[in-house]
């Protein structure tokens, strides 16, 4: 941890969890919380609630929850660090500078130089277009029918005819050459020195999910080659984590992206009203662009050009994007080249009925493969069915294979059972008989189901934090111990230790916990829904049944556990016990 807990917490305390997530999400007050339209899943009615006594976050429908911090970690896509600084500056509270060893600080100064210089060649770019050194390129653009509004929201721009007119600008602003060529704006030979890496091209500026500058492509105005040059990676610039317009789409609020392959695609789409597309940087689509599409959304549709490469780049897509959880359908663009095209042609309406056309990429990938083979002779179509067979073992789960296996015996027209059977018996053979579970990537949001156990931990942990009396009586009854995860025990101990100094603070609990995953249960833990329960003594009664849960299995995993030779242990087991058999014989009261 760079800052220390006391600062943290300051800063914390003074980004009231309400305030900060209305930024973003508009939330109504229903009885002691808040509740909106939860930002990290797709819903239609609110399960989204936010506490002001908890200061803490959490769905009801997809289990994301935390603190302020966990929050805009999420929703900025920011690490820990990231989203302290931003709070920090909200709350107008100073963080020290942080030591950083020479190299950590060279490599983080090199990053934001090469930010701020890419800044301001699009800044730079964008008035060349604007000016009259520009009227060509800006006519390129209104020729491609991009009105005034869509060159302004995505900033494009002008690199002029001059081939050192960018660089002579960045080294007035105090760059050098070697800087210049580090963010990838100039090229350096033997034979002509340093030159800029672009001229007389039409500018696309690259943005990150966070609005800043990464990089350029460039595109020359007619059909000169090369028709688009990129920069290359650099510190801030990496083309298999990145994609063009993402910034824009996450905010689309669309459960589905449109993944299309240039970045002219992207901006008429969006101009056409379909918010939601986002391309590549000129590269295939990798593991790493899957994972980032992932944070975002479950589903996306394929709009690659209708060309072979277009289709090859789709069908190696699907797996890629199948294997982080994300469902892939795949819209087809024929009779025209790209999505930029088909909407110039034919309109948004249009495409969105071929979004409404889009097939299942699975079923996409088999239609593909059938013109491999004579599907009109019988061993055609049989071989055609061996190579089906084999990929639909790629289903893990059994009703989603079974349901892709019935689609498949509908569209090629063989017998159900006899593909069911053929698939079970290629499975054999390639000795997956029984497929191993795939670790799920940690940004899936299923949640593993949970035990009774848990439960009434949970509740227990939520009663305690929501009623001081309620926290007072359990803490005679129940210890730290009796909570069965290591996640949980240190929660309660740290929980107790706070009510011990008198104030019950769970928010801040959370600052011990570093990942993502481990803010979500920890908010889970403090949001259980309770039953609404209206008389006293039903309260009472529910507590005491609780804690008598609780602390009954702690004693039977204790049971369990207990070495044969710990007298002492075996003896306090016994106790524990007696006092248990006694508990359930009182009368507990919460007044
Ligand atoms: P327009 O012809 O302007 O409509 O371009 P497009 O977006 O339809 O381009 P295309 O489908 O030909 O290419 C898709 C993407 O591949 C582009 O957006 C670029 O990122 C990249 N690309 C295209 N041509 C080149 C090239 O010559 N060199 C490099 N490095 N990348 C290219
Ligand atoms: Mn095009």
């Amino acid at each position: 941890m760079y800052y220390s807990e006391d600062l943290v917490e300051e800063v914390r305390m003074k980004n009231d969890i309400v305030d900060v997530i209305s930024g973003y999400v508009r939330l109504q007050k229903k009885g002691s919380s808040y509740f909106g339209l939860c930002p990290f899943h797709n819903e239609k009615s609110p399960s989204f609630s936010v506490s002001r006594d908890k200061q803490m976050y959490y769905c009801f429908g997809c289990g994301a929850g935390g603190n302020v911090f966990t929050f805009i970690m999420e929703y900025e896509n920011y690490s820990f660090v990231e989203a302290l600084k931003m709070l920090a500056e909200r709350a107008g509270v100073e963080l020290p500078e942080i030591e950083y060893s020479k190299e950590q600080r060279e490599k983080t100064d090199l990053r934001n130089t090469i930010l701020e210089m890419n800044k301001l060649a699009a800044k730079y770019f964008y008035a060349q277009l604007k000016s009259e050194q520009g009227k060509a390129a800006h006519g390129y653009l209104t020729d491609r029918q991009l009105s005034e509004e869509t060159i302004t929201a995505f900033g494009l721009g002008y690199s002029n005819k001059y081939s050192d007119d960018l660089l002579k600008y960045l080294r007035i602003k105090g760059y050098s050459t070697e800087q210049i060529h580090q963010a990838g704006l100039a090229n350096i030979d033997e034979k002509h020195g340093a030159y800029d890496k672009f001229w007389n091209r039409v500018m696309f500026p690259i943005m990150d999910v966070n609005n800043r500058v990464i990089g350029f492509g460039g595109r020359v105005m007619g059909d000169g080659k090369p028709k688009y040059l990129n920069s290359p990676e650099t510190p801030v610039f990496d083309k298999s984590r990145n994609l063009y317009g993402l910034n824009r789409a996450r905010t689309s609020r669309k459960p589905y992206f449109l993944i299309c392959e240039g970045y002219m695609d992207v901006i008429s789409l969006h101009q056409a009203g379909f918010t939601n597309a986002v391309a590549s940087l000129g590269t295939a689509l990798t593991s790493g662009h899957a994972s980032l599409l992932k944070r975002y959304v479950n589903e996306v549709y394929l709009t690659y050009d209708s060309d072979e490469a277009g289709t090859k780049a789709a069908l190696r897509a699907v797996p890629i994007l199948k294997a982080v959880g994300i469902s892939a359908k795949v819209i087809r663009m024929d009779p025209y080249k790209d999505p930029d095209e088909y909407i110039k042609n034919l309109g948004a309406e249009s495409f969105e009925e071929r979004i409404g056309q889009a097939r299942n990429g699975f079923m996409f990938s088999l239609e593909i493969l059938a013109k491999e083979f004579d599907m009109a002779s019988p061993e055609g179509k049989t071989s055609f069915l061996h190579e089906a067979a084999k990929r639909l073992i790629g289903f893990e789960e059994e009703l989603e294979r079974n349901n892709y296996i019935e689609a498949v015996s509908k569209e090629y027209r063989v017998d159900q059972e006899g593909l069911q059977k053929l698939v079970a018996k290629t499975a054999v053979s390639i000795g997956l008989a029984t497929p191993a579970q795939k670790a799920k990537p940690t940004a899936n949001r299923d949640r593993p189901k949970e035990d009774g156990t848990q439960k009434s931990q949970k509740i227990l942990l939520t009663w305690m934090i929501e009623d001081e009396h309620i926290f007072s009586m359990v803490k005679k009854y129940i210890s730290p111990d009796d909570f069965s995860t290591e996640l949980y025990r240190t929660v309660a101990q740290l929980l107790y230790a706070q009510h011990e100094n008198g104030e019950t603070n769970p928010a801040k609990i959370m600052n011990h916990f570093t990942q993502e995953e481990e803010h979500r249960e920890v908010a889970a833990l403090f949001n259980t829904k309770i039953q609404k329960l209206t008389t006293k003594e039903e309260k009472e009664k529910a507590l005491q049944e609780t804690i008598i849960k609780v602390k009954s299995q702690s004693i039977e995993r204790a049971t369990k556990a207990l070495d044969p030779t710990d007298m002492a242990g075996l003896q306090k087991l016994m106790n524990d016990k007696r006092d248990l058999d006694s508990f359930k014989n009182l009368h507990i009261s919460i007044d």
